[in-house]
């Protein structure tokens, strides 16, 4: 995920503005930036580091960038580690046309292929590069700026938005799919950003684009039309939010914000690694696999749930593995040898106690393999082979986008490691729909009803069985971080072992039941042995179980693989934890004691 912004009509102002509008986005993304004005000629800028660096080295320039229309861009990589080359925008050889984009181009290495072999030269890592070049190559063609435009849009597979300048046009280009921009109409001049808290200081009436739109924008007019570029007649709308919520994209709060990002976040995360006609998965930056060997995951906290779930995925496939704590790893080794891979499970890539336990397991001589959001972290950079989960920068200190990526991602991986068979084939369309599915419960949760019904009750239990019992421990840990409430996770078989005792009418119980077999036959049972203590149930499934019957609470979540349930569970709980805390009126972004990244051991 980046943040984009282009704006016409701004006169002297141009940079100022389009540095202030990349600072109100600098949340999409943070590890490099960079800026382009143009008028005859492009005046480009762009430096690694957050947008600060930047600025500092704008303001050092004796003759800072002018133009009448300019872009910039605030980046969250996914090609190519953050790096000066790297940062956005990125221009054709000739230097006549500027490119920002969020998204990912699925076939930028076929394009790059074809344009090398008619003598293009690329310097950066990444995907967006193709852009400007297949624009160029267009207008090199004769064809006119806007029409050169559309022909390299056309080419794109993957989800853009992306706004484009070139030198000796005052116009801007624009076009989007599957990522998301938006058109300010302000005074004598026109804007284009990921996000309305860009240009809200200079307008508050916005047009939405709709996948599969072009904007051509310039300070007095803009024309928005459709792929066969026939004109789409837009509404506008006036947005009316406070300051403050501005950065959140309108919600009270950076959770919820990302909680609802997480349909975008999915399909990052499995953007041009699933092939629905071949059935199999593809991840490019893992050698391909050799036999199946030993796996061992480290992790901590919401990383280590996501670590058991993919160390239950491989059993399932055949592949020893088990999850350990890095803290607990990190001082008792598992044995390793030359066959094992230990896989460092890590949103941010800084965890101390992963490093710590990665780093043990590399000195004893096993491969290690970084699942990470942070491109260029230090788990990354130390590990021999690093795996993005690709969600996008997460503000709020409890993780919600980035454990849903790690489930997709570590499913991805399984398949990859396990060898491919028919189970492949069946779980693609499953994932492919998965954001969907997401969204559905996003749409149709009554967590909010959950939550009014059992405030002010004493404690809160989660059970889960199989791939399950993560998710309960997930739902648990999340619900006490925010509501500062006391709540446990267990498997749903061991409750009765002992804190079965604890369980009255003031103990409401989430039980994660899906689908029918064994194992939700077995923990319907114990669901009816809590339901005789007279402890209140909340039934976290998708109909199909009959556990229903025995609830007084369902929250549903669309039939999907049975693999990719506790996916759409999670959310659910999720809901029911911000929803507490905020009845509770907790600080749920920056939850007491807590930090986002934990960097000592
Ligand atoms: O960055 P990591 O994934 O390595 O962080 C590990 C834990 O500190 C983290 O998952 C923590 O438990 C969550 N922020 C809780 O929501």
């Amino acid at each position: 995920m980046c943040g984009i912004i282009g704006v016409a009509g701004c006169g002297d102002e141009t940079l100022s503005v389009v540095l202030d509008g990349l600072s109100t986005l600098e949340y999409r993304g943070y590890d490099s930036a960079g800026v382009a004005l143009t008028d005859e000629t492009l005046d480009v800028a762009k430096r690694e580091g957050r947008l600060s660096v930047l600025q500092s080295a704008l303001e050092e320039r004796a003759d800072p960038p002018t133009g009448e229309v300019g872009v910039g861009h605030t980046r969250w990589s996914t090609h190519g580690p953050p790096t000066d080359v790297n940062a956005h925008p990125h221009t054709d050889q000739a230097g006549r046309v500027a490119v920002v984009h969020n998204g990912i181009i699925e076939n930028y290495q076929q394009l790059r292929d074809d344009l090398r072999e008619e003598g293009v030269e690329f310097e950066s890592d990444t995907d967006t590069e193709v852009v400007p070049k297949l624009i160029a190559a267009a207008l090199d063609a004769g064809a006119d700026p806007e029409t050169a435009v559309r022909e390299g849009v056309d080419r794109l597979a993957g989800s853009y938005a992306l706004v484009v300048t070139i030198a000796g046009d005052d116009r801007l280009f624009a076009a989007r799919n599957d990522s998301p921009l938006v058109l300010g109409i302000g005074d004598g001049a026109h804007y284009l950003a990921s996000d309305v808290p860009a240009f809200l200081e200079h307008t508050r009436e916005v047009v939405y684009l709709n996948d599969g739109e072009f904007a051509t924008v310039s300070a007095d007019d803009y024309r928005v039309t459709d792929a066969d570029g026939t004109r789409v007649e837009k509404e506008s709308t006036t947005v009316n939010w406070s300051a403050e919520q501005t950065g959140k994209g309108g919600y009270d709060h950076f959770m919820l914000k990302e909680i609802h990002e997480q349909p975008t976040a999915l399909r990052q995360s499995l953007s041009g690694r699933t092939d629905a006609l071949d059935g199999r998965v593809t991840l490019e930056e893992l050698d391909e696999p050799g036999d199946p060997r030993r796996v061992q995951f480290v992790a901590a906290g919401t990383s280590y749930h996501a670590a058991l779930y993919g160390a239950a995925l491989l059993r399932q496939a055949g592949v020893p593995a088990q999850a350990s704590l890095s803290s607990e790893y990190a001082t008792a080794p598992a044995p390793v040898s030359t066959d094992t891979l230990v896989v460092g499970v890590t949103q941010s890539g800084e965890t101390a106690d992963t490093l710590s336990a990665l780093r043990e397991a590399r000195d004893r001589g096993a491969e290690t393999l970084a699942v990470t959001n942070v491109v260029g972290s230090t788990a990354a950079r130390e590990c021999a082979h690093a795996l993005y989960i690709r969600a996008g920068p997460e503000i709020c200190v409890a993780a919600t986008k980035t454990f849903s990526s790690q489930l997709v991602t570590l499913n991805l991986l399984a398949e990859h490691l396990a060898g491919q068979d028919a189970g492949t084939r069946k779980l693609i369309p499953a994932l492919r729909n998965l954001p969907d599915d997401l969204q559905a419960v996003l749409d149709q949760s009554v967590a909010t009803t959950v939550v009014d019904d059992y405030l002010g009750k004493e404690s809160f239990f989660f059970i889960g069985r199989g791939l399950h019992h993560p998710v309960a421990l997930e739902g648990a840990l999340k619900f006490k971080e925010i509501t500062y409430e006391h709540a446990e996770g267990f498997a749903a078989g061991e409750l009765k072992h002992g804190t079965l005792a604890l369980v009255t009418p003031e103990t409401p119980v989430f039980a994660v039941v899906t689908g029918e077999g064994e194992r939700a036959h077995k923990t319907i049972g114990n669901v009816k042995e809590v339901q005789a203590r007279g402890a209140p149930v909340v039934a976290v499934t998708d109909g199909v179980s009959e556990v229903q019957r025995y609830a007084d609470h369902v929250l549903a979540v669309p039939e999907t693989h049975e693999r990719l349930a506790p996916v759409l569970a999670n959310v659910q709980l999720q809901l029911v934890a911000y929803h507490m805390a905020d009845r509770l009126s907790r600080s749920i972004d920056k939850p007491r004691n807590l930090a986002k990244s934990v960097t000592v051991e």
